[in-house]
């Protein structure tokens, strides 16, 4: 839709989509800034300073809940309120519990940042929050949710649009594993037990946190994909009909898989061997989100040539679909005997985390920024596409290193001589890691410092709007 004809729409509520947006550029920054601040300390263990609050072990899930719930999250906020309201044709259902849930949100992250480097958390990963911040989250998502179905309740459309069905599963599903895995009796107000013990506590912590990967890493972000490709493709969507296939078959097999993050371990073995047949099967629903985000672009794959927003959303489902092949084999239980414990690991979520995950939201920020700010595009197009190249060759470096170094941690880690004794020591892999862990440094950089860039972009873009007037809908909203 072109900015002139936004003067025909109804008054859409885009001051939370700003702000989510802001906020999700903002938290990127800092997420990311913490990853390379994690990988340098990898590199200089001198880094850790000594100090408890500023340990890896602390600053380690600081980076991943910034990246994955304030950036990721943020980025999920955003574009479901963007596209409900305009596939649905009408307002968000309230402003001020949208405005709850903004500032409900930014509250949370706040109250994560503050309790984890103290010490306060329950070292479940992923679900590192304490019960009164649980029950905090719980209670905005159960407001998030009501808007969200809310508005679809409301919509003036008979249809309802694909990419909001995946939102809806993203939130649906989100909300129950959060719930369920953080079930817990409370000892004191900043500390809990969870109401499972041994092999069951970590069969629901990795039914969870496998969930988190594909309801919030995977299902929330193919939602944007097929809104989000198709409008910058100017094309629709390759085949309907595979969008919901792919939609039906992705929900149903990924709350399976959790079991491949515990092979070989007390989880009983039926469990694991079901966890990798369900991870296998879910390639094909993967490929088909994939394939469908592709095939869009027939007949406007010229466009790559000009457009580097278009070029952020095709290479991240390129990402997409290898990072989706990639997990499979590392569910077959002999590899994963190689594989788990070392940087491949690391290396298959960045490809998933960096190629996927943040490209597309760095290509959906950017298509929806300058409409939200009434612009007819970015302050700078060059320097968009400068980022483009920074984000791939940073992602490429980040996930090649990784992939040298699991291998050669998991092949050193199982060599043994003759006589049955271990041929390297645990620290000659050590020294042996430290090249791969230099070019992740690079490559991480590289990534960070293109998000400096789109900050700048904004920055500027924003500051522009603000000096002309908003076209009326958008002044309303
Ligand atoms: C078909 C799709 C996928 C399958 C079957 C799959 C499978 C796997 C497997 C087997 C592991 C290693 C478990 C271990 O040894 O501990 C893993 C780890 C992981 N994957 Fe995937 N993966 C898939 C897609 C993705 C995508 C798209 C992302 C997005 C970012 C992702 C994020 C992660 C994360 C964050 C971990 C690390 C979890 C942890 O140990 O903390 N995966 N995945
Ligand atoms: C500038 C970019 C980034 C850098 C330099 C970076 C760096 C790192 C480092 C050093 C670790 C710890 C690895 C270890 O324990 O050995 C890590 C873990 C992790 N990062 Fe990043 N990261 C970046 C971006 C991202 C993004 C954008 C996401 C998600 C959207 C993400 C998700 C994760 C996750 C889920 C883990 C935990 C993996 C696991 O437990 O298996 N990272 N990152």
């Amino acid at each position: 839709m072109t900015i002139a004809s936004q003067h025909d729409s109804p008054s859409y509520n885009y001051a939370v989509v700003r702000q989510f947006t802001l906020m999700t550029l903002f938290w990127g920054v800092l997420g990311m800034g913490m990853g390379v601040f994690i990988a340098a300390q990898l590199v200089w263990p001198q880094l850790n300073f000594d100090l408890p609050w500023t340990s890896f072990g602390r600053i380690r899930p600081i980076h991943t809940n910034l990246v994955i719930f304030a950036f990721g999250g943020g980025a999920l906020f955003a574009t479901s309120f963007y596209v409900v309201q305009r596939t649905c044709n009408v307002r968000l259902i309230s402003d001020g519990l949208a405005k709850f849930v903004f500032w409900g949100w930014q509250a949370t992250i706040v109250a994560m940042l503050v309790s984890y480097p103290l010490g306060i958390t329950t070292s479940k990963e992923y679900a590192e929050m304490e019960w009164p911040l649980a029950l905090w989250v719980t209670v905005i998502w159960l407001v998030y949710a009501y808007l969200f179905f809310g508005t679809i309740a409301r919509r003036r459309v008979r249809h309802i649009y694909v990419g909001n069905w995946f939102y809806g599963a993203f939130i649906v599903v989100t909300g129950m594993v959060h719930v369920i895995n953080h079930l817990a009796v409370p000892v004191t107000l900043l500390k809990s037990y969870p109401i499972y013990s041994g092999a069951t506590d970590a069969m629901i912590q990795w039914w969870y946190g496998h969930s988190v990967v594909g309801f919030i890493l995977s299902v929330g972000f193919l939602g944007m994909m097929y809104y989000f490709v198709p409008k910058q493709a100017g094309r629709p969507i390759y085949s309907y009909r595979l969008s919901i296939v792919h939609f039906w078959a992705i929900i149903t097999l990924y709350i399976w898989a959790g079991p491949h993050h515990l092979h070989y371990t007390a989880l009983p073995d039926w469990a694991q061997s079901l966890g990798m047949a369900m991870s296998l099967v879910l390639l094909a629903p993967s490929w088909g989100g994939m394939i469908n985000g592709m095939m869009t672009l027939s007949g406007a794959w010229h466009k790559l040539r000009t457009d580097p927003i278009l070029r952020f959303l095709v290479v991240s489902l390129a990402f997409y679909g290898m990072s989706t092949f990639e997990g499979p084999m590392m569910a077959i239980k002999t590899v994963n005997s190689l594989s788990h414990y070392t940087d491949w690991t690391i290396g298959h979520v960045h490809a998933g985390a960096l190629g996927w995950v943040a490209m597309i939201s760095i290509g959906t920020l950017y298509h929806m920024i300058p409409r939200l700010y009434g612009r007819e595009q970015m302050h700078s197009v060059g320097l968009i596409n400068a980022h483009f190249w920074l984000a791939t060759i940073g992602t490429v470096l980040y996930i090649a290193a990784m992939w040298v170094n699991g291998i050669t941690q998991g092949l050193m880690w199982r060599a043994v001589n003759a006589d049955g004794t271990l041929t390297y020591s645990f620290v000659e892999a050590l020294q042996a890691s430290h090249p791969g862990y230099i070019v992740r440094l690079i490559g991480g950089g590289t990534f960070a410092f293109g998000m400096l860039l789109m900050a700048w972009n904004t920055w500027r873009t924003v500051r522009a709007a603000g000096s002309e007037p908003l076209p009326h809908s958008l002044a309303t909203a």
